[in-house]
Protein backbone atom coordinates (compact mmCIF):
# COMPACT_ATOMS: atom_id res chain seq x y z
CA UNK A 1 0.00 0.00 0.00
CA UNK A 2 1.04 3.54 -1.10
CA UNK A 3 -0.44 6.97 0.85
CA UNK A 4 0.35 10.50 0.39
CA UNK A 5 0.91 11.95 3.49
CA UNK A 6 0.31 15.88 3.72
CA UNK A 7 2.67 17.47 6.37
CA UNK A 8 2.78 21.25 7.67
CA UNK A 9 6.72 21.91 8.18
CA UNK A 10 7.79 24.91 10.04
CA UNK A 11 9.85 26.89 7.12
CA UNK A 12 10.69 30.41 9.24
CA UNK A 13 10.63 31.26 12.86
CA UNK A 14 7.70 34.30 13.52
CA UNK A 15 9.41 37.73 14.81
CA UNK A 16 6.30 38.34 17.47
CA UNK A 17 2.95 37.13 16.20
CA UNK A 18 3.33 34.24 14.01
CA UNK A 19 2.22 34.12 10.44
CA UNK A 20 0.92 31.88 8.05
CA UNK A 21 3.98 32.04 5.73
CA UNK A 22 6.00 30.53 8.50
CA UNK A 23 4.38 27.24 7.39
CA UNK A 24 5.16 24.92 4.17
CA UNK A 25 2.41 22.22 3.43
CA UNK A 26 4.79 19.00 2.34
CA UNK A 27 3.90 15.88 0.61
CA UNK A 28 5.77 12.64 0.46
CA UNK A 29 4.92 8.70 0.02
CA UNK A 30 4.40 6.19 2.71
CA UNK A 31 4.61 2.56 2.11
CA UNK A 32 3.87 -0.65 4.11
CA UNK A 33 5.06 -0.47 7.88
CA UNK A 34 8.44 -2.44 8.82
CA UNK A 35 8.69 -4.95 11.01
CA UNK A 36 7.31 -3.72 14.46
CA UNK A 37 5.51 -0.74 12.98
CA UNK A 38 1.90 0.69 11.97
CA UNK A 39 0.91 3.00 9.86
CA UNK A 40 -1.55 5.64 11.31
CA UNK A 41 -4.11 7.46 9.81
CA UNK A 42 -4.62 10.62 11.98
CA UNK A 43 -7.97 11.79 11.99
CA UNK A 44 -7.31 14.48 14.50
CA UNK A 45 -4.95 16.97 16.10
CA UNK A 46 -4.55 19.55 18.72
CA UNK A 47 -3.45 22.56 18.26
CA UNK A 48 -1.95 23.93 21.72
CA UNK A 49 -0.40 27.44 23.03
CA UNK A 50 2.78 25.72 24.00
CA UNK A 51 3.90 25.06 19.61
CA UNK A 52 4.09 28.87 20.01
CA UNK A 53 7.02 28.75 22.33
CA UNK A 54 8.67 26.05 20.49
CA UNK A 55 8.39 28.15 16.94
CA UNK A 56 11.42 30.14 18.88
CA UNK A 57 14.83 29.73 18.68
CA UNK A 58 15.08 30.20 22.80
CA UNK A 59 16.07 28.30 25.68
CA UNK A 60 13.44 26.63 27.22
CA UNK A 61 12.05 23.71 29.05
CA UNK A 62 11.72 21.81 25.25
CA UNK A 63 13.93 22.23 22.55
CA UNK A 64 12.63 24.16 19.59
CA UNK A 65 10.99 22.49 16.67
CA UNK A 66 13.24 22.23 14.09
CA UNK A 67 13.28 23.86 10.94
CA UNK A 68 11.66 22.39 7.92
CA UNK A 69 10.26 19.56 9.68
CA UNK A 70 7.15 18.33 10.62
CA UNK A 71 5.38 20.53 13.54
CA UNK A 72 5.38 18.24 16.24
CA UNK A 73 1.77 18.16 18.51
CA UNK A 74 -0.86 15.62 19.65
CA UNK A 75 -2.66 13.76 17.14
CA UNK A 76 -5.95 10.44 17.65
CA UNK A 77 -6.09 8.16 14.72
CA UNK A 78 -6.51 5.08 13.18
CA UNK A 79 -4.52 1.93 12.28
CA UNK A 80 -4.62 1.83 8.70
CA UNK A 81 -1.72 -1.15 8.32
CA UNK A 82 -0.20 -3.19 11.21
CA UNK A 83 2.44 -5.57 11.14
CA UNK A 84 2.79 -5.21 14.64
CA UNK A 85 1.47 -8.07 16.60
CA UNK A 86 -0.68 -5.70 19.08
CA UNK A 87 -2.56 -3.69 16.58
CA UNK A 88 -4.82 -4.54 13.98
CA UNK A 89 -6.45 -2.37 10.75
CA UNK A 90 -8.96 -0.36 12.15
CA UNK A 91 -7.71 0.28 15.56
CA UNK A 92 -8.10 4.42 17.00
CA UNK A 93 -4.98 4.42 18.92
CA UNK A 94 -3.98 8.13 20.63
CA UNK A 95 0.11 8.72 19.97
CA UNK A 96 1.51 9.37 23.45
CA UNK A 97 3.67 12.62 22.51
CA UNK A 98 1.92 12.91 19.07
CA UNK A 99 2.58 12.51 15.20
CA UNK A 100 2.46 15.72 14.45
CA UNK A 101 1.09 18.17 12.14
CA UNK A 102 0.93 15.23 9.19
CA UNK A 103 -2.43 13.14 8.12
CA UNK A 104 -0.34 9.56 8.27
CA UNK A 105 2.82 8.84 10.00
CA UNK A 106 4.55 5.13 9.97
CA UNK A 107 5.79 4.42 14.00
CA UNK A 108 6.69 1.69 16.09
CA UNK A 109 3.93 0.12 17.89
CA UNK A 110 5.18 0.88 20.97
CA UNK A 111 4.79 4.64 20.52
CA UNK A 112 0.75 4.40 19.92
CA UNK A 113 -1.76 3.30 22.77
CA UNK A 114 -5.12 1.81 21.35
CA UNK A 115 -8.11 3.22 22.69
CA UNK A 116 -11.82 2.99 23.31
CA UNK A 117 -13.70 6.30 21.33
CA UNK A 118 -17.33 3.94 22.25
CA UNK A 119 -17.62 6.15 25.10
CA UNK A 120 -16.02 9.11 24.25
CA UNK A 121 -14.75 10.92 21.03
CA UNK A 122 -11.69 10.05 19.40
CA UNK A 123 -10.84 13.52 19.15
CA UNK A 124 -11.16 13.54 22.95
CA UNK A 125 -7.92 11.69 23.32
CA UNK A 126 -6.01 14.96 21.69
CA UNK A 127 -7.84 17.15 25.10
CA UNK A 128 -9.80 16.84 27.89
CA UNK A 129 -7.81 13.23 28.15
CA UNK A 130 -4.62 13.96 26.93
CA UNK A 131 -2.20 16.44 27.80
CA UNK A 132 -4.58 19.61 28.35
CA UNK A 133 -7.03 17.49 30.95
CA UNK A 134 -4.09 16.07 32.78
CA UNK A 135 -2.87 19.56 33.01
CA UNK A 136 -6.23 21.01 34.61
CA UNK A 137 -6.12 17.55 36.95
CA UNK A 138 -2.65 18.29 38.29
CA UNK A 139 -2.59 22.10 38.65
CA UNK A 140 -6.28 22.34 40.30
CA UNK A 141 -5.89 18.99 42.47
CA UNK A 142 -2.11 18.86 43.17
CA UNK A 143 -1.11 22.25 43.44
CA UNK A 144 -3.88 24.22 44.88
CA UNK A 145 -6.40 21.66 46.39
CA UNK A 146 -9.08 24.01 46.38
CA UNK A 147 -11.52 24.12 49.81
CA UNK A 148 -15.05 24.38 49.81
CA UNK A 149 -15.60 28.32 50.77
CA UNK A 150 -12.34 28.95 48.70
CA UNK A 151 -12.48 31.64 45.98
CA UNK A 152 -10.67 30.44 42.70
CA UNK A 153 -9.75 32.49 40.27
CA UNK A 154 -8.71 30.85 36.60
CA UNK A 155 -7.85 32.85 33.24
CA UNK A 156 -8.40 32.19 29.78
CA UNK A 157 -11.72 30.15 31.95
CA UNK A 158 -13.76 28.73 28.61
CA UNK A 159 -10.69 27.23 26.85
CA UNK A 160 -9.01 23.46 27.00
CA UNK A 161 -7.39 23.51 30.40
CA UNK A 162 -9.09 26.69 32.01
CA UNK A 163 -12.64 25.06 31.34
CA UNK A 164 -11.53 21.55 33.14
CA UNK A 165 -9.98 23.88 36.16
CA UNK A 166 -12.96 25.94 36.67
CA UNK A 167 -15.33 22.95 36.96
CA UNK A 168 -13.09 20.68 38.84
CA UNK A 169 -12.80 23.60 41.52
CA UNK A 170 -16.61 23.53 41.48
CA UNK A 171 -17.08 19.77 42.02
CA UNK A 172 -14.13 20.42 44.99
CA UNK A 173 -16.88 23.05 46.75
CA UNK A 174 -14.84 26.13 45.46
CA UNK A 175 -16.30 29.63 44.35
CA UNK A 176 -14.67 30.27 40.90
CA UNK A 177 -14.08 33.58 39.39
CA UNK A 178 -13.23 32.95 35.83
CA UNK A 179 -11.65 35.57 32.92
CA UNK A 180 -12.16 34.90 29.21
CA UNK A 181 -12.54 37.14 26.28
CA UNK A 182 -16.02 38.40 25.36
CA UNK A 183 -19.76 38.57 26.21
CA UNK A 184 -20.41 35.22 25.09
CA UNK A 185 -17.58 33.23 26.88
CA UNK A 186 -18.13 34.50 29.74
CA UNK A 187 -22.01 33.85 29.67
CA UNK A 188 -21.06 30.10 28.72
CA UNK A 189 -18.62 29.91 31.66
CA UNK A 190 -21.30 30.91 34.02
CA UNK A 191 -24.13 29.10 32.44
CA UNK A 192 -22.82 26.11 31.40
CA UNK A 193 -19.71 25.56 33.05
CA UNK A 194 -21.14 27.25 36.34
CA UNK A 195 -18.36 29.29 37.61
CA UNK A 196 -20.28 31.64 40.08
CA UNK A 197 -18.73 34.70 38.07
CA UNK A 198 -17.02 35.62 34.72
CA UNK A 199 -15.05 38.72 34.04
CA UNK A 200 -14.71 39.82 30.25
CA UNK A 201 -11.25 41.34 30.31
CA UNK A 202 -11.55 42.77 26.94
CA UNK A 203 -14.33 45.36 28.80
CA UNK A 204 -12.84 48.82 29.89
CA UNK A 205 -14.19 48.22 33.30
CA UNK A 206 -13.19 44.47 34.22
CA UNK A 207 -10.92 45.61 37.28
CA UNK A 208 -13.99 47.07 38.67
CA UNK A 209 -16.08 43.71 37.89
CA UNK A 210 -13.68 41.24 39.10
CA UNK A 211 -13.05 43.46 42.45
CA UNK A 212 -17.24 43.19 43.11
CA UNK A 213 -16.53 39.56 41.90
CA UNK A 214 -14.00 39.25 44.45
CA UNK A 215 -15.72 40.97 47.62
CA UNK A 216 -13.47 37.93 50.42
CA UNK A 217 -10.14 38.17 48.29
CA UNK A 218 -8.75 35.12 46.36
CA UNK A 219 -7.49 32.42 47.79
CA UNK A 220 -6.59 29.80 44.86
CA UNK A 221 -5.26 31.08 41.21
CA UNK A 222 -5.10 28.70 38.16
CA UNK A 223 -3.17 31.63 36.10
CA UNK A 224 -2.80 30.93 31.97
CA UNK A 225 -2.65 34.20 30.81
CA UNK A 226 0.05 36.27 32.92
CA UNK A 227 0.19 40.21 32.42
CA UNK A 228 -2.25 42.89 33.74
CA UNK A 229 -4.73 40.18 34.78
CA UNK A 230 -2.18 37.97 36.65
CA UNK A 231 -1.17 41.18 38.00
CA UNK A 232 -4.76 42.37 39.33
CA UNK A 233 -5.22 38.95 40.87
CA UNK A 234 -2.33 38.99 42.76
CA UNK A 235 -3.71 42.46 44.00
CA UNK A 236 -6.66 40.56 45.73
CA UNK A 237 -5.25 37.91 47.19
CA UNK A 238 -5.83 36.86 50.59
CA UNK A 239 -3.22 35.33 53.09
CA UNK A 240 -1.57 32.11 52.32
CA UNK A 241 -2.55 31.90 48.67
CA UNK A 242 -1.74 29.52 46.46
CA UNK A 243 -0.96 30.09 42.24
CA UNK A 244 -0.47 27.60 39.81
CA UNK A 245 1.50 28.81 37.13
CA UNK A 246 0.16 26.88 34.31
CA UNK A 247 0.47 29.50 31.14
CA UNK A 248 1.26 33.49 30.04
CA UNK A 249 -0.02 33.19 26.81
CA UNK A 250 -0.39 37.42 26.72
CA UNK A 251 3.28 36.96 26.32
CA UNK A 252 3.84 34.42 24.14
CA UNK A 253 4.75 36.82 21.27
CA UNK A 254 7.34 38.50 23.38
CA UNK A 255 5.03 41.33 24.84
CA UNK A 256 6.35 42.78 28.11
CA UNK A 257 4.87 41.41 31.06
CA UNK A 258 5.53 44.03 34.07
CA UNK A 259 3.83 43.16 37.41
CA UNK A 260 3.12 45.49 39.88
CA UNK A 261 1.91 43.42 42.85
CA UNK A 262 4.90 41.77 43.62
CA UNK A 263 4.57 43.01 47.39
CA UNK A 264 1.41 40.81 47.52
CA UNK A 265 3.98 37.64 47.39
CA UNK A 266 5.05 38.72 50.43
CA UNK A 267 2.93 40.32 52.88
CA UNK A 268 0.42 37.15 51.82
CA UNK A 269 2.82 34.74 52.13
CA UNK A 270 1.70 33.51 48.90
CA UNK A 271 2.89 29.73 47.48
CA UNK A 272 3.75 30.34 43.77
CA UNK A 273 4.48 27.12 41.89
CA UNK A 274 5.30 27.09 37.70
CA UNK A 275 4.98 23.64 36.65
CA UNK A 276 5.06 21.53 33.08
CA UNK A 277 2.79 18.82 32.62
CA UNK A 278 5.22 16.61 30.96
CA UNK A 279 7.64 15.96 33.87
CA UNK A 280 4.15 14.31 35.82
CA UNK A 281 3.54 11.44 33.16
CA UNK A 282 3.08 9.18 36.10
CA UNK A 283 0.10 10.61 36.83
CA UNK A 284 -1.84 11.33 33.59
CA UNK A 285 -3.48 8.06 34.02
CA UNK A 286 -5.17 9.17 37.17
CA UNK A 287 -6.09 12.21 35.82
CA UNK A 288 -7.73 10.74 32.35
CA UNK A 289 -9.31 7.74 34.47
CA UNK A 290 -11.12 10.70 36.75
CA UNK A 291 -11.92 13.24 34.30
CA UNK A 292 -13.13 10.48 31.56
CA UNK A 293 -15.40 9.39 34.55
CA UNK A 294 -16.93 12.68 35.16
CA UNK A 295 -17.88 13.50 31.37
CA UNK A 296 -19.08 10.22 30.80
CA UNK A 297 -21.49 10.46 33.69
CA UNK A 298 -22.39 14.36 32.99
CA UNK A 299 -21.11 16.09 35.52
CA UNK A 300 -18.08 17.79 33.59
CA UNK A 301 -18.75 19.86 30.27
CA UNK A 302 -16.18 19.72 27.42
CA UNK A 303 -16.46 22.00 24.33
CA UNK A 304 -14.09 21.65 21.17
CA UNK A 305 -13.89 23.89 18.45
CA UNK A 306 -12.90 22.13 15.15
CA UNK A 307 -11.25 22.96 12.17
CA UNK A 308 -11.27 21.12 9.08
CA UNK A 309 -8.45 20.07 6.91
CA UNK A 310 -4.59 19.96 7.41
CA UNK A 311 -4.21 22.80 5.10
CA UNK A 312 -6.32 25.45 7.76
CA UNK A 313 -4.18 24.10 10.60
CA UNK A 314 -2.05 27.34 10.85
CA UNK A 315 -4.75 29.91 10.34
CA UNK A 316 -6.23 27.19 12.96
CA UNK A 317 -3.35 27.78 15.34
CA UNK A 318 -3.03 31.65 14.57
CA UNK A 319 -6.83 32.05 15.94
CA UNK A 320 -6.04 29.74 18.77
CA UNK A 321 -3.47 32.17 20.24
CA UNK A 322 -5.89 35.69 19.60
CA UNK A 323 -8.57 33.56 21.23
CA UNK A 324 -10.78 32.86 18.08
CA UNK A 325 -10.91 28.96 19.94
CA UNK A 326 -13.94 28.22 22.03
CA UNK A 327 -13.06 25.35 23.78
CA UNK A 328 -10.08 22.95 22.92
CA UNK A 329 -8.94 23.80 19.29
CA UNK A 330 -8.75 20.74 17.53
CA UNK A 331 -8.21 19.95 13.56
CA UNK A 332 -10.40 17.17 11.96
CA UNK A 333 -7.47 16.17 9.56
N1 LIG B 1 2.24 24.16 32.10
C1 LIG B 1 1.81 23.22 31.29
O1 LIG B 1 2.25 22.06 31.31
C2 LIG B 1 0.72 23.57 30.30
C3 LIG B 1 0.02 22.58 29.61
C4 LIG B 1 -1.05 22.96 28.77
C5 LIG B 1 -1.36 24.31 28.61
N2 LIG B 1 -0.62 25.23 29.27
C6 LIG B 1 -0.97 26.65 29.17
O2 LIG B 1 -2.29 26.80 29.58
C7 LIG B 1 -2.86 27.93 28.93
C8 LIG B 1 -4.16 27.52 28.28
O3 LIG B 1 -3.90 26.55 27.29
P1 LIG B 1 -5.09 25.83 26.51
O4 LIG B 1 -4.51 24.72 25.76
O5 LIG B 1 -6.18 25.58 27.47
O6 LIG B 1 -5.52 26.96 25.46
P2 LIG B 1 -6.96 27.65 25.36
O7 LIG B 1 -7.24 28.34 26.65
O8 LIG B 1 -7.93 26.65 24.85
O9 LIG B 1 -6.71 28.70 24.21
C9 LIG B 1 -5.91 29.82 24.45
C10 LIG B 1 -6.77 30.96 25.02
O10 LIG B 1 -5.93 31.95 25.58
C11 LIG B 1 -6.65 33.15 25.66
N3 LIG B 1 -5.78 34.26 25.34
C12 LIG B 1 -4.97 34.41 24.26
N4 LIG B 1 -4.32 35.59 24.32
C13 LIG B 1 -4.73 36.20 25.46
C14 LIG B 1 -4.42 37.45 26.07
N5 LIG B 1 -3.54 38.30 25.52
N6 LIG B 1 -5.03 37.74 27.24
C15 LIG B 1 -5.91 36.90 27.80
N7 LIG B 1 -6.23 35.70 27.26
C16 LIG B 1 -5.66 35.36 26.10
C17 LIG B 1 -7.79 33.05 24.64
O11 LIG B 1 -9.01 32.99 25.37
P3 LIG B 1 -9.93 34.29 25.54
O12 LIG B 1 -10.75 34.41 24.30
O13 LIG B 1 -10.71 34.00 26.77
O14 LIG B 1 -9.01 35.44 25.66
C18 LIG B 1 -7.55 31.71 23.96
O15 LIG B 1 -8.75 31.06 23.62
C19 LIG B 1 -1.79 28.44 27.97
O16 LIG B 1 -1.10 29.49 28.59
C20 LIG B 1 -0.89 27.25 27.79
O17 LIG B 1 0.41 27.62 27.41
C21 LIG B 1 0.39 24.89 30.10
Amino acid sequence: MTVTNRQIHLVRRPQGAPTEDCFALVEEALGDPGPGCVLVKNLFLSLDPYMRGRMDDAKSYAVPQALNQTMQGATAGEVLASNHPGFAKGDKVAAKFGLGWQTHAIVEGEKVLKVDASKVPLSYYVGLLGMPGATAWYGTRRILDPQPGQTLAVTAATGAVGGVVAQLARLAGARVVGFAGGAAKCDYAVKELGMDACIDYKASDWKEAFKAATPGGVDRVFENVGGAIFDAILGRMNAFGRVAVCGLISSYNGEPTPIANVRSILVNKLMIQGFIISDHLELWPQAHRELGELVVAGKLKYRETVARGLENAPRAFLGMLKGENFGKQVVAL
